[in-house]
């Protein structure tokens, strides 16, 4: 079965791609490698020993995407393509809502074309705003705080009306929490351009002596340490959660909402001691102001992407900093 994945280059693509042929699928990946390298396909034929097929090309152009769907007989798409850095689609919110919605809405049209009904899209816990309360079931009510989180929205929103005027599609919307780790191989992970925005990046190129220390945004929530706390899932843990997705609702016409998270919460402060554990040496940090925008607590109630699916995260915390600190000690910059 062929799945087209779209920014299958990129850091939870790349892994989903490894998980699909492992299990049997045949990816077919796009990207326009704006924020990946083609080097990870390298990386995924020598964890596979399968080189997926490449089309370099970007989700807003038809005529490539028509190119794609002629070439190729594709069954179900995961969609993963988008930009996410959330600052910066606070300053360029034009740029967030051409790329992942006007983007999400070219691919569907061109799906559509070519009759395939079958879509996972990559949504995002950042739909539940600030939750009034954790954990979070898939039917609290969503908001958005900045255009990145807005475009994830719109995209829910259009994916859904689309769903109600063409009752024989399947569409999953998987939210993922914080996705953290890397393949056991060392061999693929998170490589972000520039400074990172996320913390165990930062965390892992602070281990690495890329950056002198972290700065540890706000000790004064009201959670156990003081410290954010959030649902930090293992990518395959989270590549899993696609592949079983694809197996039970590629059939199920309908709009399909699941949580991908662990249903545990760790602080900051957390995560920083057991990256100390993993990598054997101190991570300096200091305490600083608050991020705007950020939440005191975030975490899933995963239960019912347990009962439908049939699939739960598996990997706990020490896995996660333990595989993250092997491809970050292994690749101190990235994919070079
Ligand atoms: P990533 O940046 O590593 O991967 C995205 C890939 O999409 C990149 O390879 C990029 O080059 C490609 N891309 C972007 N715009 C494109 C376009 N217009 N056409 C073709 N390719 C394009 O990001 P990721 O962490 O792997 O995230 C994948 C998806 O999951 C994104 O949609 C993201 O918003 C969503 N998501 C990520 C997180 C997270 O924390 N990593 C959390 C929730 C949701
Ligand atoms: C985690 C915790 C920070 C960096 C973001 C997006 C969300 C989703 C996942 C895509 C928080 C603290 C962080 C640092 C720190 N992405 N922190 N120092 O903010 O939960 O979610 O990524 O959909 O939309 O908003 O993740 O990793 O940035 O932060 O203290 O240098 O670490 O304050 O408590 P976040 P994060």
């Amino acid at each position: 079965m062929k799945v087209l994945v779209t920014g299958g280059t990129g850091y939870i693509g790349s892994h989903t791609c490894i998980q699909l042929i492992e299990q049997g699928y045949t990816p077919v990946v796009i990207d326009n490698l704006c924020n990946s390298k083609e080097m990870v396909l390298d990386r995924i034929e020598q964890v596979t020993g399968v080189r997926p097929t490449f089309m370099q090309g970007d989700i807003r152009d038809s005529a490539f995407l028509k190119r794609v769907f002629a070439k190729h007989s594709i069954d179900s798409v995961i969609h993963f393509a988008g930009l996410k850095a959330v600052g910066e689609s606070v300053e360029k919110p034009l740029k967030y809502y051409d790329n992942n919605v006007s983007g999400t809405l070219t691919l569907v049209s061109e799906m559509d074309l070519a009759g395939v009904k079958s879509l996972i899209f990559s949504s995002s816990a950042t739909v539940y705003g600030d939750p009034a309360s954790v954990p979070i079931k898939e039917d609290f009510p969503t908001s958005a705080t900045n255009p990145y989180g807005r475009s994830k929205l719109m995209v829910e929103e259009c994916l859904r009306d689309f769903q109600q005027a063409n009752l024989d599609w399947s569409i999953t919307l998987l939210r993922y929490f914080n996705p953290v780790g890397a393949h056991e191989s060392g061999l693929l992970g998170e490589d972000p351009q520039g400074t990172p925005n996320n913390l165990l990046p930062f965390v892992a190129q602070v281990a690495v002596g890329r950056r002198e220390k972290l700065g540890v945004f706000g000790n004064d929530y009201n959670t156990p340490d003081g410290t954010g706390v959030r649902d930090y899932i293992h990518v395959v843990d989270l590549a899993d959660g696609h592949l079983a997705a694809l197996d039970k609702m590629k059939h199920q016409p309908g709009t399909h909402i699941f949580n991908l998270g662990t249903g545990q919460g760790n602080s900051v402060l957390e995560m920083v001691h057991a990256f100390e554990t993993a990598a054997n040496r101190p991570i300096p940090y200091e305490i600083k102001p608050r991020r705007a925008g950020d939440i005191a607590e975030c975490y899933a109630d995963p239960t019912y992407a347990e009962a439908h699916l049939g699939w739960k995260a598996t990997r706990d915390l020490q896995t996660m900093v333990e595989d993250t600190w092997r491809w970050q000690s292994q690749n101190p910059n990235g994919y070079q």
